[in-house]
């Protein structure tokens, strides 16, 4: 059973400056929420309680997010506004949140890596917050994944089909079909060009790995751009086993870069916040 879900929210969040220069990009708020509680907040619908965040320099709003905030909390206590603070405190509440650093920013794969002594041994699920993924119509992707893993037991990549001149932004997979929406993955490129891309599938930023990832990773030479990169150790899962690619359901914004992040605004604002004001 998989019980933990890691965060690796290290990065420097450069599209985003100068908005992420003394502020942890996970903490830009979609609407009147930081994208780091939609994560955590997708992991525990998903039923996992144990959220591993990895964490830089500069990031300590994210761990007083997760923590109660007495003189505020006194401060609206019996007024209106105690509702908006709801949401974080049930989190507060029923899950346990730990914290690790990444000391040099080298990458997705090292920060998975910095965050092995808060999973240990066990398979473990993988968000990253600045891809926000939302589904109106049912489970949320991590839960989809989890239900596939399920049946599987082997490490599962969440994808989606993009315009093939933006392959360059993603890890790009090559697969056989096995199931509708789900690959059994033969290769993957990282930042491919696009006539060099293998397909047009791209991984996105859910994962759930099986604890051999670590070794993998930990024996992995930096890749693209000086960074370890976690298509790398996966590369190496998938010649091994199995690697599993899944076409899930439901939206996902970029809100990584301003164009996704407006959008993502507009759709919680229309969907899911209107009547929040
Ligand atoms: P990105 O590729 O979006 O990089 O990382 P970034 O540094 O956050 O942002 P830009 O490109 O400079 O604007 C994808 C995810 O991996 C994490 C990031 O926090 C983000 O959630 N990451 C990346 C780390 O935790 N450590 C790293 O060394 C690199």
């Amino acid at each position: 059973m998989i019980r933990k879900c890691l965060f690796p929210a290290a990065g420097y969040g450069t599209r985003f400056l100068p908005a992420t220069k003394a502020m942890p990009k996970e903490m830009l708020p979609i609407v009147n929420k930081p994208l780091i509680q939609y994560a955590v907040e997708e992991a525990r619908d998903a039923g996992l309680q144990h959220m591993a965040i990895v964490t830089g320099r500069g990031k300590r709003a994210l761990e007083d997010h997760f923590d109660v905030s007495f003189e505020l909390e006194h401060q609206i206590r019996g007024t209106d506004k105690e509702r908006f603070l709801e949401g974080t405190r049930e989190l507060i509440d029923n899950c346990t949140f730990s914290y690790t650093r990444q000391v040099e920013m080298k990458g997705l794969g090292h920060a998975i890596l910095s965050g092995r002594s808060l999973i240990g041994d066990e398979p473990f699920a993988v968000v990253l917050a600045d891809d926000l993924c939302l589904n109106l119509e049912g489970d949320g992707v991590l839960a989809q994944m989890l239900k596939l893993y399920e049946q599987f037991r082997c490490s599962i990549v969440a994808i989606q089909e993009v315009p093939r001149e933006q392959t360059q932004k993603y890890g790009v997979i090559a697969g056989e079909l096995i199931r509708e929406g789900i690959y059994r993955v033969n290769s993957m490129v990282e930042k491919p060009r696009p006539e060099d891309a293998p397909s047009n599938l791209a991984i996105i930023g859910r994962y759930i790995l099986t604890p051999d990832i670590f070794d993998l990773i930990a024996d992995t030479e930096p890749g693209k751009g000086g960074e370890i990169q976690i298509t790398d150790a996966l590369m190496k899962q998938a010649q091994n086993g199995c690697v599993l690619a899944y076409k899930f359901e439901g939206q996902r914004f970029d809100c990584g870069g301003a164009e996704g992040y407006i959008e993502a605004t507009n759709f919680c604002f229309e969907h899911l916040h209107k009547n929040t004001f």
